[in-house]
């Protein structure tokens, strides 16, 4: 009942509607929610189809599966994903599920409704409005946009996109790195810093790292655990959606390390208590698809998708750079931010866009008070359509 108007990306949704039954004519170019248009890859097709007929066949037909996952996937997501950065994650501090939305949000269930968050402005909104749902966020101060029991840490170009610790008691944070929606980065010192930070005051870290494959330099972690003293205070959220196109698939997984554990409770088990209550697992078939992504086949063609969207991603940034804007994000992420022109307000410009330019992008304010004055767009399109929305942007800013 508290939570203000609807989800952001429903109200940009709402908005292009009605726009596109006023224009009918209108070519809209959308560079608005970062949901891939790459299809699914051949190995992961054949990895579907495989598990399909699988279910056709009562020898090899399956039921409910494991809560946590099947083992094939948690032994390959430990063996790829972690093993291979020389970080060791046990099977079965992995647990599958249907993709990191639905974690971010379940995670809340593991805390108590006085427990303090703290997340980054502008902030993916799911993490606020789920703890909103929870009773965590206190109550909403519309004019200055945000809950009253929740911890802002403004994330600006003033101060580099590196939140500044906390200088009151938080219990839970919220990182993303590579961040949506800024598309910045945090380096291994700078989450050094939050690891000892959190293991220092109780306080737990939920680590987002959903678009850690667009990550190019060196010294950016993939995962928080490549920092030490991560598994004593960090949940770390995964998925295969930006990763290998699984927006419509739905699957993810999360960590959650055995050696995290607050006043001797280990989180560990509460979180499998949690899922084996709430959640059956994730359909066999989905968790064969995410599975083929680690063969050798399956590596090669998701990486020449993300390297579409990582081009993509590259000429946003150097178009809207040299149409004058100050622009942010695009080299370890597939956003990018930019400074709206002359301070406009950022649904003033999100709409200026929509209407003049025929593009879509989302308002820095619907990730929160502080992503005012900035708009966010997704290298997530089709590469032709990527550089005509760009060319129209840098028309209508010179015109
Ligand atoms: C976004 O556009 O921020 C994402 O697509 C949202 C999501 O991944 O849920």
């Amino acid at each position: 009942q508290k939570l203000p108007g609807s989800y952001l990306f429903s109200e940009i949704a709402r908005r292009v509607t009605v726009y596109s039954s006023e224009h009918p004519e209108a070519k809209l170019i959308k560079l608005g929610i970062g949901d891939v248009t790459r299809p699914l890859v051949p190995a992961v097709i054949d990895a579907l189809h495989k598990a399909v007929d699988e279910m056709g066949q009562a020898e090899t037909f399956r039921g409910y599966g494991p809560e946590q996952g099947y083992d094939f996937l948690r032994n390959a997501v430990a063996k790829y994903d972690y093993a291979s950065r020389g970080v060791a994650i046990e099977p079965d501090e992995i647990f599958i599920s249907d993709g990191a939305k639905s974690d971010c949000g379940n995670i809340g269930d593991l805390f108590s409704v006085d427990n303090k968050v703290a997340v980054c402005d502008p902030v993916y909104t799911v993490y606020v409005d789920t703890n909103a749902m929870s009773g965590r966020a206190g109550e909403y101060d519309t004019e200055k946009g945000g809950w009253s029991n929740i911890y802002y840490m403004p994330t600006v170009a003033e101060n580099g996109f590196v939140p500044a610790l906390p200088t009151e008691k938080v219990d839970v944070i919220y990182l993303c790195s590579p961040n949506n929606p800024t598309g910045t980065v945090l380096n291994k010192d700078q989450l050094k810093v939050w690891v000892d930070y959190a293991n220092a005051n109780d306080a737990i870290i939920l680590f987002d790292a959903a678009y850690e494959a667009f990550i190019v330099e060196d010294n950016i972690p993939h995962s928080i655990y490549e920092v030490e003293g991560a598994k004593t205070c960090a949940i770390e959220f995964r998925s295969y959606s930006k990763t290998a196109g699984f927006t419509g698939t739905r699957c993810g997984f999360t960590i959650v390390p055995k050696a995290l554990e607050r006043k001797g409770v280990s989180l560990n088990a509460m979180w499998n208590r949690r899922q084996t209550t709430k959640f059956n697992g994730t359909a066999y078939i989905i968790q064969r698809a995410a599975e083929a992504v680690y063969t050798e086949e399956g590596q090669k063609q998701v990486r020449e998708n993300i390297a579409y969207y990582q081009k993509n991603a590259q000429v946003i940034k150097d178009g809207l750079a040299k149409a004058g804007l100050e622009v942010y994000g695009a080299v370890n992420s597939p956003y990018v931010w930019a400074k709206t022109p002359d301070g406009m307000p950022s649904w003033d410009f999100f709409d200026l866009l929509l209407d003049k330019a025929n593009v879509v992008t989302t308002p820095g304010a619907g990730f929160g008070p502080h992503g005012e004055g900035y708009i966010r767009l997704t290298a997530f399109g089709d590469a032709g359509l990527t550089v005509e929305a760009v060319d129209r942007v840098a028309k209508l800013l010179k015109g």
